[in-house]
């Protein structure tokens, strides 16, 4: 049946927005047909930037675990769970620390730039440091074949092999699985202020949005700085508004909006209440079944409680090989 292992999270620091629909969900959605998949809620991750807040984090598992469901995953076809249900990547996190020499860590890009990014936050934690380490624990503890990522993903994922490589090294035999990408094509999204589309950033539609909140989001949308008055012609090409009706819009009314742009045919006004209208069309099913489950909490929860428990079988089968390998604790 399945092409091989499949294996991603979501880190529990915020809802899902639509830059995390479209970079990753969607994806999943297709991917779980095809693969064995197991998908999680990364609340030990959002911990390193979050620690702060833990009341944050338990409010998003819950959230994002809902917004899984509502986008399409089926507990049917893949395993969903939480992370911190799962003790063994813990585990296995505290060995492949053993291992991995803290330059490796200070380098990967996302170290600094989130430093940066986040600044008011308290990042010098050795969890925070120790990020991809958390990472690389939870790929391989599944033997995961492939881990479908955005292209921000790609230097995690890239210490993750080297960590399996040095422990197989170290270790011998093949006891872990060195995984490869899976890319989502997916170019980034843009927020509504035109940088990329963020839960830190404060720019994010969210599925779980109501209708009135995703009207006053869209409609306050930067546009074309350049288009000031509604006579004046507009440029598409630097417009956010015009990037998500290339998602959303059919190809011929897309090139009809594009031409009355930039003859000042179309109003910014009329062109975001068309997006609007368009986006209510497509996500009526997920946001109506977001609304369903949000209402029965047992339901996510029962789900969660279930992926656990396969995600744990697998999990423990992996550990055992490893504290073997690694000659962890001893018979008389
Ligand atoms: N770092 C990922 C993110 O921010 C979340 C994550 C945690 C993850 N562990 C993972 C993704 C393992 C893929 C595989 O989105
Ligand atoms: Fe953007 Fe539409 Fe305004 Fe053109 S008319 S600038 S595409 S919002």
């Amino acid at each position: 049946m399945a092409k091989g292992r499949v294996l991603s999270g979501m880190q529990a620091s915020g809802m899902a927005h639509l830059g995390n629909y479209h970079g990753a969900l969607k994806n999943w959605v297709r991917l779980q047909d095809e693969y064995e998949c197991f998908f999680f809620v990364a609340d030990w991750h959002a911990l390193t930037t979050l620690f702060q807040e833990p009341g944050r984090i338990r409010k998003h598992c819950r959230e994002i675990a809902t917004d899984f469901l509502a986008c399409g995953l089926d507990p049917e076809k893949c395993t969903i769970f939480m992370q911190s249900d799962v003790l063994e990547h813990a585990e296995l996190s505290v060995l492949l620390g053993m291992i991995t020499p803290v330059p490796w860590l200070e380098r990967v890009p996302t170290y600094k730039d989130k430093q940066r990014e986040m600044e008011g936050h308290d990042l010098s934690s050795i969890g925070f440091l120790g990020y991809p380490v958390l990472q690389a624990a939870d790929i391989a503890i599944y033997r995961a074949d492939f881990v479908p990522v955005g292209e921000d993903q790609l230097p995690h994922l890239e210490l993750t092999r080297e960590i399996v490589r040095r422990f197989n090294h170290i270790y011998g035999a093949d006891a872990l699985v060195e995984p490869k990408e899976l890319l989502t094509e997916a170019k980034v999204l843009p927020g509504l202020d035109g940088r990329k589309m963020s839960k830190s950033y404060n720019n994010a539609v969210y599925l779980a949005d109501d209708d009135e909140t995703v009207r006053k989001k869209f409609m306050s949308a930067v546009t074309d700085p350049q288009r000031q008055r509604r006579n004046d012609p507009g440029r598409p090409e630097v417009c956010n508004i015009f990037a998500y009706h290339k998602l959303y819009t059919k190809p011929e009314r897309l090139a009809e909006i594009d031409r009355d742009c930039r003859s000042a045919a179309i109003g910014c006004v009329d062109c975001k209440k068309e997006l609007i209208q368009t986006f209510f069309t497509l996500f009526a099913v997920i946001r109506d079944k977001r609304r369903e489950l949000e209402a029965k909490p047992e339901h996510v929860r029962q789900v969660l409680d279930e992926g656990a428990i396969r995600a744990r079988s697998v999990a423990q089968e992996t550990m055992e090989t490893v504290r073997e390998v690694m000659q962890m604790g001893w018979k008389p």
